[in-house]
């Protein structure tokens, strides 16, 4: 088959570039990863899954959590599945640097020939290896990034994590309905934050609500202290924010603590990222009594999740602690995956190379009880359909968890 110009391109641009641009973490290098394990039972070359996700520098976490969700689902499930062996071809793509990820979306296609290409924890990550989904017709599998128009970038992309709007909306709806008048928002500058703050803005408004400020941070390194002082001088009755789950949710919660907006009657509200179920313990009793909306909480009562919470903590140790929503995206993701190959009997690339929509129909129609609950996928827009939980900040068995209070079931993305 004659490469297409974008991949001859591709080629040239891969060898002067492997070396330098992101770390190759592949799980070749550490044999005794559960990836790798188990003798080969297939007699047909493995399945290949390029996994890339960031693994270093700041944002090393979100990586992590979206690798072990993977790692999970194997070291349950295995990695053969209808006589083919599964190889994740891991690449660190050092944050949410586009640059980097096409490129090494590019080598992944070109020179490891991955079948499908999986993780992006952040929305430039996923935009910016949509073109090589598209171009070289591989379907690609969003694990985290939350962008609503990111389905729209190829039509070989499925999201199996959320959207903001889809968290958002709800958010809103609750807000204007529980004596909160008049907010002020604070969000990342980028996709997910324009997408949180107008979700928000729509519903709450809608209920009567009114949006006093409107505050925006840089996704890099930010300082908090002077957006957060804004906030503060603009006397909402309660502030809505959206920012990363991770280094940024637990800085802008010591922020608004420094700031002491809680002392001057200002209520915090935000999706499930701000006070994702890693960072309560670090955040401590401040966290107590905040409403989230969000699509997974540790805390969801259910056999999937019991299942899911041990085999996270049996795959990858204790000292990894806990598992939060990206985890078990990649973990759904990776049972869609299989789910997928089984159908087609094992039968890939045939299906593949002449049919790729076939795989992408068959992403297309998926429905299955996920440890947060039950989900499918839209087939109009390839992005998921799940409930949203409403949850409070409470300490269960001495612990802070987000526990559920509600739930809005069968939300679409309403961003599209
Ligand atoms: C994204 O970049 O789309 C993103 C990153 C972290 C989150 C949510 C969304 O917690």
């Amino acid at each position: 088959m004659a490469l297409p110009v974008f991949l001859r391109c591709a080629i040239a641009t891969i060898a002067l570039c492997a070396a330098a641009c992101g770390k190759k973490t592949s799980d070749e290098a550490h044999p005794g990863s559960a990836a790798v394990t188990a003798p080969a039972a297939a007699t047909a070359a493995p399945i290949k899954i390029g996994l890339l996700t960031s693994l270093s520098g700041p944002f090393a976490e979100i990586g992590k959590l979206i690798q072990n969700g993977i790692k999970t689902f194997i070291h349950v499930h295995g990695d053969t599945i209808a006589g083919r062996k599964i190889e994740i071809v891991t690449r660190d793509t050092t944050g949410p640097v586009g640059e980097v990820t096409r490129r090494l979306a590019q080598e992944l296609v070109v020179q490891d020939k991955v079948d499908f290409l999986v993780g992006f924890g952040f929305t430039p990550e996923a935009a910016a290896a949509a073109p090589v989904a598209t171009e070289a017709k591989i379907p690609m599998v969003i694990m985290n990034a939350a962008t609503s128009a990111l389905t729209t970038k190829s039509p070989y992309i499925v999201r199996f994590s959320m959207t903001l709007p889809q968290v958002s909306a709800p958010l809103g709806e609750w807000a204007a309905k529980n004596g909160i008048h008049k907010v002020t928002t604070l969000v990342v500058d980028y996709g997910p934050g324009h997408d949180a703050e107008a979700a928000f803005t729509k519903t709450f408004t809608a209920g009567g609500g009114q949006i006093i400020e409107t505050v925006r941070t840089p996704l890099t390194n930010p300082d908090f202290s002077s957006y957060v002082q804004r906030v503060k001088d603009s006397h909402p009755d309660a502030v809505f924010i959206f920012v990363p789950a991770g280094e940024q949710s637990l800085a802008v919660m010591k922020t608004l603590r420094e700031r002491g907006l809680a002392e001057a009657g200002i209520k915090l509200i935000a999706t499930g990222d701000v006070l994702d179920d890693r960072g309560l313990e670090i955040i401590g009793d401040a966290a107590l009594g905040v409403i989230t909306t969000h699509h997974y909480s540790i805390t969801h009562d259910s056999a999937e999740n019991k299942a899911f919470l041990a085999a996270y903590r049996e795959t990858n140790g204790p000292d990894a602690g806990l598992p939060n929503f990206m985890s078990v995206a990649a973990y759904d993701g990776m049972t869609a995956i299989y789910e997928v190959i089984k159908k087609l009997d094992g039968k890939l690339e045939d299906e593949r190379r002449d049919h790729p929509e076939r795989v992408m129909e068959l992403f297309k129609h998926m429905a299955f009880t996920s440890p947060r609950g039950p989900i499918a996928i839209d087939p109009d827009t390839r992005d998921i359909i799940q409930t949203v939980y409403l949850r409070r900040v409470d300490k269960v068995d001495g612990a802070l968890r987000s526990v559920e209070l509600s739930a809005f079931p069968n939300q679409k993305d309403p961003g599209k």
